[in-house]
């Protein structure tokens, strides 16, 4: 087993919260409403993760798996910016974006056939200087509901959600990387998908993935990001703000 890496949000609260910051080789679920922040939290994540390890990244490369058409190249600039002027550094965002490598998912069966070739990507990757440290999953969820509808296709959602997840877990193991996915859940509750605060997935999703964090929206642009469950930490929030210049305590 590899040594667990830890990338910084860039947020302190947050990262203190991680015990450090995302871990490799573990599945994090970010979940909350729409507008809440998942999107952003991701591509901020995306570029993180390709600074070094001085600058809290891991030095790697990113494969998104955008399945609803939110992925922004002008926001991946703001946010290169945005880090520049943090640490006093001129970064390129050309030379991050070159690092993203974003994939559509058109329907369920795509977006779980779209792990195979990440992995195939990861492995030419690998002894690169850009390795893949990141696989993000936005959104985990939205084609499996909207492909599955009424209560006698819920099983079968299950468990082909259940093996995509198995399937990304693997990944993270494989290439030492991080994954984040993101789950939308309803402001009211929902006679189908049930509990507003429970993001759907049920308990198979609550099993594999190993870090949960609910977003939720506060003023402006402050996010309470509480984090649910994990294996050794405790429970607890973090306010973070996201703002043109990206994520920020
Ligand atoms: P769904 O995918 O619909 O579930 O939502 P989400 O949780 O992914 O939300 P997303 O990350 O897309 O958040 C959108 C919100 O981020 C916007 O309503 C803004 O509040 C904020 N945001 C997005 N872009 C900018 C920006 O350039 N500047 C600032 N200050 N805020 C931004
Ligand atoms: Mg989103």
């Amino acid at each position: 087993r590899k040594l667990v890496g830890k990338l910084s949000t860039g947020c302190t609260e947050f990262d203190e919260m991680m015990g450090g910051g995302i871990e490799t080789q573990s599945i994090t679920e970010m979940y909350g409403e729409f507008g809440s922040g998942k999107t952003q939290i991701a591509h901020q994540l995306a570029v993180n993760v390709q600074l070094p390890p001085e600058q809290g990244g891991l030095g790697g490369s990113v494969i998104m798996i955008d399945t609803e058409n939110t992925f922004r190249p002008e926001r991946i600039a703001q946010m290169v910016k945005g880090i520049s002027d943090k640490h006093g550094i001129e970064y390129d965002p050309e030379e991050f974006l070159k690092n993203i490598h974003v994939a559509r998912a058109f329907n369920s069966n795509h977006q779980i056939l779209l792990v195979d070739s990440a992995n195939e990507l990861a492995n030419e990757l690998k002894n690169t200087e850009m390795p893949v440290k990141l696989l993000i999953v936005d959104s985990l969820t939205a084609h499996f509901r909207a492909e599955y509808i009424g209560r006698g296709t819920l099983a079968d959602r299950q468990q082909k959600l259940n093996k995509h997840l198995h399937d990304i877990l693997r990944f993270g193991d494989l290439s030492n990387a991080c994954v984040v996915v993101t789950n939308q859940v309803m402001s009211k509750p929902d006679a189908f998908f049930g509990d507003p605060t429970k993001p759907i997935g049920g308990h198979i999703l609550g099993h594999t993935a190993t870090f949960r964090l609910y977003i939720r929206k506060s003023k402006g642009e402050k996010r309470i990001v509480k984090l649910v469950d994990s294996p050794n930490l405790p429970d607890g929030e973090a306010l973070i703000s996201v703002t043109t210049d990206g994520l920020g305590d």
